[in-house]
């Protein structure tokens, strides 16, 4: 069964018992400053979860894109991809445990054709202090479902529970670990048994226990968790939302090794014609137990979530999203080179995967070419930094008379110089080089670039140009202008600023008026007028919500520990006008924003409005 068929499996599945198809989301979020990519089914999804109407009703269902840049050093065993497709279901305080385990274990079994006595599934197991109890249900439907086909599902055999630390999700993890507001619950996950493989187990961290479903040897793998989503956290604990939800998510890949019972995803159809370009160029056979295979797999991986980056409109540079276009793009002809591919090749695989992948996804036959140029011009640009490179290594030689583990990093940081070619030349000289020392000096740099990143990030404002800038500082005037007028009802639902202009999305349930608007551009211009000064200091998330501060995105600012900024427009002279949780940054007096004029106000899903706006 090819991917192709899975995945369109699942979608007929719930779509006969009544969900609505969605297509797959963009890899680059929308409405949510707090990431950069698409990184799983329910991201898009969050207003919804919360209770916002979906357009297309209470039960949707999709395959969703998903990248996860921080997997990009784990890819290369048999089982991590930094792109995939995550199969997602949901049920928006429609049905919930009874629907979801009974469909979830028909179409595993029955659609897809899994033999259920290779299927394990794990359960919340409870937890007193936060008041919420061992998922008994989950139990109880999983033993019926189970028995349905003669298999005895014993709890601690087949169903194993776990704490929170494994069966529970949300976007930043664990309960503890959850911003106010943020939505979550227990879940139950299910895993295909691939049969014990010892050799992998000695590997294991867990080599002196038996192996587990959630042992790292590989023998295991989990093919889908079922998230019964019905908390929302609150200062002290947690309680239930508007709704009962089911968000679930699937490795669309997963399955499909698991139905082929083989643990090698990168034998599966989706990377077969990749493989079999790969192996054209390089003139080696594909094999899990070959000397190339890490290699290939970092390629395969690669190129194709570059291709799926490139198609949703990134090109690769020093910045944000085109900083991990370029960086899996490099590595990928590093990768290259060590197979002694010297030519161009990022295209030719790249053109594989469109072909594998042009029925499912149309739009990348449609930028076929600016994928295939952009690819053909980053791997140019990186050979010839790569050849500067050498260059400046016969020079530091020449000088020298040695190439030390300083150097070694220089070369690495300047030019992209892989330190294995270090290695090797030296080698070649007949001397060697410290690898202790390059690495020294590669986590000195990484720990000062996380740092950066941090910086960065924690803002949620990838664009930090002047202009952008003052229209942050707007869309706080418009965001409490818009409760003066329309009301406290008024919830931010996402915004996305460019030099240009500002878009700001809020929760409101009909038009707005043309009084109503005028009366909100004149509050954020008389507030301009008054030339207010901008200022921010560090609360904690309850001493923020104490003193009124408003703001919905929390969850980006968890990440700076207990504190969070605080951004205050006005002064006690002159009154507060706006208090917000932000990262900033902002102007420092509100006179330099100029005119403010809304352009348009409309709709962009059911009871979510959107205002675009300038400042002239
Ligand atoms: N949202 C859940 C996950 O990503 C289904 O695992």
């Amino acid at each position: 069964m090819t991917i192709h068929e899975i995945r369109q499996r699942y979608l007929d599945f719930f779509a006969a018992r009544g969900h609505a198809i969605l297509s797959s989301s963009s890899l680059l979020p929308e409405n949510d400053p707090t990431t950069l990519f698409t990184g799983s089914g329910m991201q898009p999804m969050i207003p919804f979860l919360l209770g916002e109407t979906h357009p297309q009703g209470r039960r949707l269902v999709d395959s969703q894109k998903c990248f996860r840049a921080v997997d990009i050093d784990e890819v290369g065993d048999n089982r991590h991809t930094t792109f995939f497709e995550m199969l997602g279901n949901w049920s928006l305080g429609g049905y919930f445990k009874v629907e979801q385990i009974k469909w979830m274990f028909e179409f595993l079994t029955r659609e897809v054709g899994l033999d259920p006595k290779r299927l394990y599934v794990t359960v919340f197991q409870g937890n007193d202090e936060l008041g919420i109890a061992r998922d008994d249900e989950a139990i109880r439907q999983w033993q019926e479902q189970f028995a349905s086909v003669g298999v005895d599902a014993k709890v601690g055999e087949r169903i194993l529970l776990y704490p929170e630390k494994k069966n529970w999700w949300s976007r930043s993890g664990a309960p503890d670990k959850m911003p106010i507001g943020e939505p979550g619950g227990p879940d139950s996950e299910m895993f295909w048994d691939f049969g014990a493989q010892r050799k992998l187990h000695e590997n294991s961290q867990y080599k002196n226990e038996p192996c587990h479903v959630n042992c790292d040897c590989g023998r295991y793998v989990e093919i889908g968790n079922n998230v019964f989503m019905e908390y929302k956290k609150v200062v002290d604990g947690f309680e239930l939302l508007p709704q009962k939800n089911v968000d679930f998510g699937g490795g669309l890949e997963r399955i499909a090794v698991a139905k082929l019972d083989d643990p090698d995803i990168f034998m599966t159809d989706a990377f077969s014609l990749a493989r079999v370009a790969l192996e054209g160029v390089s003139g080696k056979v594909y094999s899990s137990d070959s000397d190339e295979v890490y290699a290939m797999r970092v390629i395969l991986d690669h190129l194709r979530a570059a291709v799926f980056l490139i198609g949703d409109g990134v090109s690769p540079s020093n910045k944000d999203q085109g900083y991990f276009t370029r960086r899996l793009i490099r590595r990928a002809v590093r990768f290259g080179n060590e197979l002694g591919v010297k030519d161009d090749f990022c295209s030719k695989i790249a053109d594989a995967y469109i072909e594998t992948y042009k029925s499912a996804y149309p739009d990348l036959v449609s930028s076929r070419d600016k994928i295939l140029s952009e690819l053909v011009a980053e791997e140019g640009k990186f050979r010839h930094s790569l050849d500067k490179g050498l260059r400046e290594f016969e020079k530091l030689f020449a000088t020298k008379g040695t190439v030390e583990g300083v150097d070694a990093f220089n070369l690495y940081q300047s030019y992209g110089f892989p330190w294995e070619l270090t290695q090797e030349l030296v080698g070649e000289k007949g001397q060697s080089v410290d690898k202790k020392i390059f690495e020294e000096e590669f986590k000195k740099h990484q720990d000062l670039s996380r740092a950066g990143s941090q910086k960065k990030f924690a803002g949620g404002l990838a664009d930090t140009s002047e202009q952008s800038t003052k229209y942050h500082t707007a869309t706080h005037l418009l965001h409490k202008a818009l409760r003066m007028v329309i009301g406290d009802c008024v919830e931010q639902r996402g915004s996305n600023i460019t030099p240009e202009r500002l878009r700001f999305d809020f929760s409101f349930q009909r038009k707005m008026t043309g009084d109503e608007i005028a009366n909100v551009e004149s509050i954020v211009n008389e507030q301009i007028k008054n030339d207010l000064p901008v200022q921010f200091e560090m609360l904690s998330v309850e001493g923020a919500k104490k003193r009124g501060a408003i703001g919905l995105f929390e969850v980006k600012y968890e990440k700076l520990g207990n504190q969070i900024k605080v951004y205050t427009i006005g002064d006690d002279k002159r009154g507060v006008f706006s208090m917000e949780i932000c990262g900033g940054p902002h102007v420092e007096q509100t006179g330099e924003l100029g005119h403010f004029r809304i352009l348009k106000e409309e709709a962009v899903a059911s009871g979510i409005r959107r205002i675009k706006a300038v400042l002239e």
